[in-house]
């Protein structure tokens, strides 16, 4: 193939600079990956196509008993409920049921997509800052157990509690400070403000609700797991003082999610497996914050809602280079033909690249550009690689987490997604979109349609 002309340019390579943790330059060795789950990666594309979700079943599987062992082991009443909306492909959310999950669900329509799998309603909880009355209803109706928003949303429960004259059980979601920046506190109740314990004697004055569980997610990505102690020391100190006050036993401490993954965020420095605590870290610091300071022979069940943490490293995506280019600062640029649509958390970490073949030539920093003709498409705006002709396929991880869910229709088609068992078969878990799912649900008015000449 002839070579398009390029004009020369000089630039100082960073070859073989090491970091002071030995890490940071790129390594052919560690960098070439031709299989994931001993399956080849251009067999995966052949049959598949590019770009291509692929999930690893072993994993997704090994990640959630390695929380889960952490947990069981050091506390004796302990639920694990999946966050829906950190991927809700049914075929993710039924391995991670069959592990024993409950589902977590923030929008109707997760909840019904749990229901859908066969999730009974008393399996279910029901978070967000937006429950429309009917889907409390159903939530009601079904045994859901409810995590309350905001003070109109317990006016709401009062009224279907009337209406279905069922006293109803609730939770309410809490805001604290733990030390995180920035907090998060649009959600729930705020502890320190007094609003929460305004909330407890709102619930009590209305007398068909009873207070029964609380809620509290502190954020996201969280890498200090003294945060997790500071959380779990006021839900319990809060439990009893509800408890003690206004005669709701708390039944359940649902602390939520935030556990980061082994991805590197953007902005920090240290990479994933010297940043980033063990689940054992977190498991310690929460379970021994609950074990000193709940009362004796009091054991309220610990919920936890870890999404990232679990399905992250689980997921890869296949890219292929469509093009190359030189910017005009002399940088290396690539167009692959998968970007910021179906890679949203590509605006938060540096992810770790792999690529299909052996190489030869330096490696230079390059950016990566998406397919779309936007100029946000950027999937990494630093990252050393060697010269990639076309073809050449990228393997993206750890994508697990939050892409097929906030992954967009935006300009291209979404791709396929495959799932690797554990016994190395590859199956299809969503196929990729064409045009009629696009067009299914436009109508184009008869007066409109244009008759144009051949
Ligand atoms: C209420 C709630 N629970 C659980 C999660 C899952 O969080 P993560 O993926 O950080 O574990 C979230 C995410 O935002 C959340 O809002």
């Amino acid at each position: 193939m002839k070579r398009p002309y390029e004009k020369p340019v000089i630039n100082k390579l960073k070859v073989n600079f090491m970091n002071k943790f030995g890490t940071g330059t790129f390594s052919l060795s560690k960098k070439v990956r031709k299989e994931i789950e001993g399956v080849p990666v251009e067999k995966l594309v052949e049959e598949f196509g590019s770009p291509l979700f692929v999930f690893s079943e072993k994993r997704l599987r090994q990640k959630f008993r390695e929380v889960k062992n952490a947990f069981t082991l050091r506390y004796p009443n302990v639920e694990f409920s999946w966050s829906y909306k950190t991927n809700y492909l049914d075929a993710i959310c039924a391995i991670l049921h069959s592990e024993g999950e409950t589902a977590e669900v923030v929008s109707e329509f997760e909840y019904e997509k749990a229901r859908r799998l066969g999730v009974p309603g008393n399996k279910i909880i029901y978070n967000g800052p937006y429950k429309p009355i009917s889907s409390l209803k159903t939530a009601v109706e079904e045994g859901a157990r409810i995590n309350i928003d905001h003070f109109e949303e317990i006016s709401d429960l009062e009224e279907v509690a009337k209406e279905l004259g069922v006293k109803v059980k609730v939770g309410i979601r809490l805001n604290m400070d733990t030390g995180i920046k920035p907090q998060w506190s649009r959600f729930g109740f705020n502890l320190e403000s007094g609003q929460a314990l305004d909330a407890v004697k709102r619930i009590a004055a209305g007398g068909v609700l009873e207070l029964c569980g609380l809620h509290c997610h502190i954020g996201t990505f969280i890498l200090d797991p003294s945060a997790y102690e500071k959380e779990v020391k006021k839900l319990v100190d809060f439990a009893y003082k509800v408890e003690d006050e206004f005669g709701f036993k708390i039944e359940y401490l649902d602390i939520g999610g935030g556990f980061p993954s082994k991805n590197r965020l953007r902005g920090v420095y240290l990479p994933p497996d010297v940043a980033v605590p063990s689940i054992d870290e977190f498991a310690e610091k929460i379970c021994g914050a609950l074990l000193s300071s709940l009362r004796p022979g009091d054991y309220p069940k610990l919920i936890l809602e870890s999404g990232r943490a679990i399905v992250d490293e689980a997921g890869f995506l296949i890219t292929t280079v469509h093009a190359s280019k030189r910017m005009p600062d002399g940088r290396r640029a690539y167009i692959l033909d998968a970007g910021v649509n179906v890679l949203f958390t590509a605006f938060w970490y540096h992810f770790n690249i792999e690529i299909d073949r052996e190489v030869v030539g330096p490696s230079e920093p390059c950016i990566l550009y998406g397919p779309l003709c936007m100029n946000i498409d950027v999937v990494d705006d630093d990252v050393n690689l060697p010269p990639l002709p076309r073809g050449t396929k990228l393997i993206i991880s750890p994508v697990g987490a939050y892409n097929v869910t906030q992954w967009m229709q935006f300009i291209r088609y979404r791709p396929g997604v495959v799932l690797i068992g554990e016994n190395g078969s590859v199956e299809l878990i969503r196929e990729a979109e064409d045009l009629s799912d696009i067009v299914r649900r436009e109508k184009l008015p008869e007066r409109l349609k244009v008759k144009w000449e051949e």
